[in-house]
């Protein structure tokens, strides 16, 4: 199926690994030039090389620490000037460490919201003008599962994610008339560093190691398997594209029947 977005601009945060760096090879593989958002400059370095001579597109490394303003508004600048006008903008930087109420120091969580919670709603507001003015654009946040089903352990990050659905379904409505589709994903456990991170914590606390905590966890899971980089880039490239028209102020879950509601 042609996605119908050869040549269109794209910036991905958070996409020196994981879920990010899968959606900016997802969305290369279809012809978009790319601008890859994190801090690691070497790693993004390497991951723009194999992109530009896998899929023969432009793919620039912006490295940066989008926990402040200063850093979103100056990559999204880098951005345009290394590619040109921005088409696709996919939010995908967010670290917010697992933890109960009273785990995380004050500043802790601040800094893990201005990254996750704040950063999208900054870079969005730098790319949304010209998406306006051109009257085309996508933008595809990557939220959590954890903002629909709150979770004791999980407290900073469920509150983070149900606020950017907020805003998923907020900012859709405003820009609705613009040409512009807004849509989320929800991974449910998806395979990446962060998941083995985050799992290591709660296999600290369970006294239990984080292979035992992760074969615990994904025996509960409706398809007995955690979702692979590669399920979510896919739906990714979806909302990205030509091919999507129509589904606009979603929240659509990558988690393989885990939390299934009607
Ligand atoms: N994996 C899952 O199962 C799952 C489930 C629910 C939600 N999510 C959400 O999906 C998104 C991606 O998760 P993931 O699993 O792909 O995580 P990951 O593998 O840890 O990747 C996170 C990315 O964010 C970047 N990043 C971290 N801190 C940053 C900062 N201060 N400034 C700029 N970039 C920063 C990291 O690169 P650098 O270290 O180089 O900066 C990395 O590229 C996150 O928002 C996460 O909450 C994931």
């Amino acid at each position: 199926m042609d996605m119908g977005i050869k040549g269109r601009n794209a910036i991905v945060t958070g996409a020196s690994r994981g879920i990010g760096l899968a959606i900016a090879q997802g969305l290369a593989a279809e012809g978009v030039n790319v601008a890859l958002v994190a801090r690691n400059s070497a790693v993004l370095d390497k991951e723009c090389a194999a992109i530009a001579s896998t899929y023969g597109v432009q793919a620039a490394a912006i490295p940066a620490d989008l926990k402040s303003l200063d850093a979103v508004q100056s990559s999204a600048v880098k951005a345009t000037e290394k590619l040109g006008p921005i088409d696709i903008l996919v939010n995908s930087a967010g670290a917010i460490p697992a933890s109960s109420l009273s785990s995380l120091e004050d500043e802790t969580f601040h800094d893990a919201w201005s990254l996750k919670l704040s950063g999208y709603i900054r870079m969005t507001r730098e790319i949304i003008s010209g998406m306006r003015e051109r009257g085309w654009g996508r933008i595809v946040n990557i939220v959590g599962l954890g903002g629909k089903n709150p979770s004791a352990g999980h407290l900073y990050g469920g509150v983070a994610n149900a606020a950017l659905m907020n805003f998923t379904g907020a900012l859709a409505l405003d820009v609705a008339k613009d040409g512009i589709l807004v849509n989320a994903i929800n991974p449910g456990m998806i395979e990446s560093e962060r998941i083995i991170e985050m799992g290591q914590k709660w296999a600290d606390d369970a006294g239990i190691s984080v292979e035992d905590l992760l074969a615990k966890q994904t025996a509960g899971l409706p398809m007995r398997r955690m979702g692979s980089l590669q399920e979510v880039s896919d739906v990714a490239v979806f909302l990205s594209s030509e091919r999507c028209t129509y589904v606009h102020g979603t929240i659509i879950p990558v988690a393989g029947g885990m939390g299934t509601t009607i």
